[in-house]
């Protein structure tokens, strides 16, 4: 029941404009769920004209890895917490990785057994296994180090730029005579150490680095598909690979931007580690101790100020708040109040964590504001609610040269009158450096899981219980 090929071929065109359009979608809010219907219709013809295709030539061990794989995907998509999201994309780049591995193993014991193997394809298969195993092993470490598994702290030692630097070149030399030679030993051997470099490049990456990191494992994984698309003469895996590709790259690009570090820091960096020494900022002010404060005392200040910004961070996610702000918003707005919420490009735990959160709360997207438009404004505020945010607001990041997170642009929230911080304890953030907002005059931290917070705020603002 096959189609022609240039059926097939028209039906992959149409699938790569449905992907491009949900990219487009993709890059606001108010579109994005019209981007991710573009892209599953996309996703439905291709797998459709696939197989359809000349080449297939027995459904059942096809329909048997759908069943199995759509199985386990629908499982895990309905189990995983917003909150554990990175590490499912590390785990989903880590198979893309291995399939490009198997599929350029898998032909070349095909192509070999049939005698039509060529130094072109060879050097595809190469490039399908070297960028695949990189992808397979890098990720893994990464959901190793996301999911507490492994350490997130860098793994530094000596020699280290030089071991991988040596080990790229013996891996592109054995490629090339592989494709020069199709010698069994050097394809072997190609494997196993673009295996291990996938190790040695991301076991020294710090926490605070990893949203870079996933974010460049998911171009690689771009490229081994590309790569694939190469071997199995499938253009749409080529197209598909390459958009895969480049809004990785771009995306690690913006990300670096957003963290004023470079691309080369990240990758050979080692950053988030614990804070410098004795002398740094950090350890002067936390001798000056931290003020608390009560839910009341924020409604108080809340209640008569007139603008009030909103700064969302990863443990508003795990404290499920979003709902109970909108309620705030809105009781304060019926109250002449103006609200804003400001988003650090890396807040939360993945790109757009946090735009998504308050989208499903119908937070309107006319009140949530990027880092650059906002911080303006914070010195005009009368008080800045920060929930289950740390890092972003860190003034380390500018005054402290000692501390890893040095450099990366924050939201100025310490510029507004009265900042009230939501958390539940001292402990520090993401990156394990001390906030030194906490000690500053205007600051005062109201202890708690943010939500329980939050309802006790809308609580005394509708004037039951607080
Ligand atoms: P963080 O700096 O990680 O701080 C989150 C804060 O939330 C913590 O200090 C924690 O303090 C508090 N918290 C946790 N659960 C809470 C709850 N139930 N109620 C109230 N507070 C709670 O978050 P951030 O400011 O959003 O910064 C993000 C960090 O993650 C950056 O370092 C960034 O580089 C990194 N990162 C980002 C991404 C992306 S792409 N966005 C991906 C991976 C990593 P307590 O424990 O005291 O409550």
């Amino acid at each position: 029941m096959g189609i022609s090929d240039n059926a097939q071929a028209l039906a992959y065109l149409v699938s790569a404009v449905l992907f491009i359009l949900a990219l487009k979608g993709l890059t606001h809010p108010s579109t994005a769920r019209r981007g991710n219907y573009f892209g599953m219709l996309g996703m439905a013809i291709a797998i459709g004209a696939t197989l359809m295709g000349n080449e297939v030539q027995s459904y059942g061990l096809i329909v048997t890895g759908v069943v199995i794989g759509g199985v386990i995907g629908a499982v895990l998509a309905a189990r995983i917490q917003m909150t554990d999201m990175p590490q499912l994309v590390a785990a989903l780049h880590s198979f893309v990785g291995m399939a490009a591995v198997l599929v350029a193993i898998g032909t070349f014991i095909n192509r070999h057994a049939a005698g039509t193997l060529n130094p072109v394809l060879m050097a595809e298969l190469s490039a399908g296994i070297i960028i695949g195993a990189i992808t397979f092993s890098g990720s893994v470490i990464a959901f190793g180090k996301l999911q507490g598994l492994i350490s997130g702290k860098p793994v530094l030692f000596k020699g280290q730029h030089l071991l991988n630097a040596a080990l790229g070149v013996v891996i592109v030399l054995l490629g090339v005579h592989f494709a020069a030679t199709g010698s069994m030993v050097s394809l072997v051997l190609m494997t196993l150490l673009s295996f291990a470099v996938g190790f040695t490049l991301i076991i020294p990456i710090g926490g605070a680095d990893m949203p870079v990191i996933i974010s460049m494992l998911n171009s690689y994984s771009g490229w081994a598909a590309a790569a694939t698309g190469f071997t199995l003469h499938n253009n749409l895996l080529i197209i598909v690979g390459a958009l895969v590709g480049f809004s990785g790259a771009i995306l690690s690009y913006i990300m670096c931007r957003a963290m004023n570090r470079s691309i080369l820091h990240v990758v050979f960096g080692g950053f988030g580690g614990e804070s410098g020494g004795e002398a740094s900022a950090v350890g002067q002010a936390a001798e000056k101790g931290v003020k608390s404060a009560s839910v009341e005392d924020a409604v108080y200040w809340m209640e008569d100020a007139n603008k009030v910004i909103i700064v969302p961070g990863y443990g508003m996610a795990v404290a499920q708040a979003q709902h109970a702000l909108k309620e705030l918003m809105e009781l304060l707005e019926e109250r002449g109040v103006e609200v804003k919420f400001a988003i650090h490009p890396v807040a939360g735990r993945m790109p757009g964590h946090m735009n998504v959160l308050l989208a499903e709360a119908d937070i309107p997207y006319d009140h949530v504001f990027e880092m650059d438009e906002i911080n303006p404004e914070f010195p005009t505020a009368d008080v800045v609610l920060v929930v289950g945010a740390n890092d972003v607001v860190n003034p380390a990041a500018k005054e402290d040269a000692s501390s890893p997170i040095y450099g990366m642009p924050i939201l100025e929230a310490g510029k507004a009158k009265q900042v009230f911080f939501l958390k539940r304890s001292m402990r520090p953030g993401y990156s394990g450096v001390d906030n030194l907002l906490f000690y500053q005059d205007n600051t005062s931290l109201i202890f708690g899981d943010a939500k329980d917070s939050i309802e006790g705020m809308v609580a005394a603002l509708k004037g039951g219980g607080h």
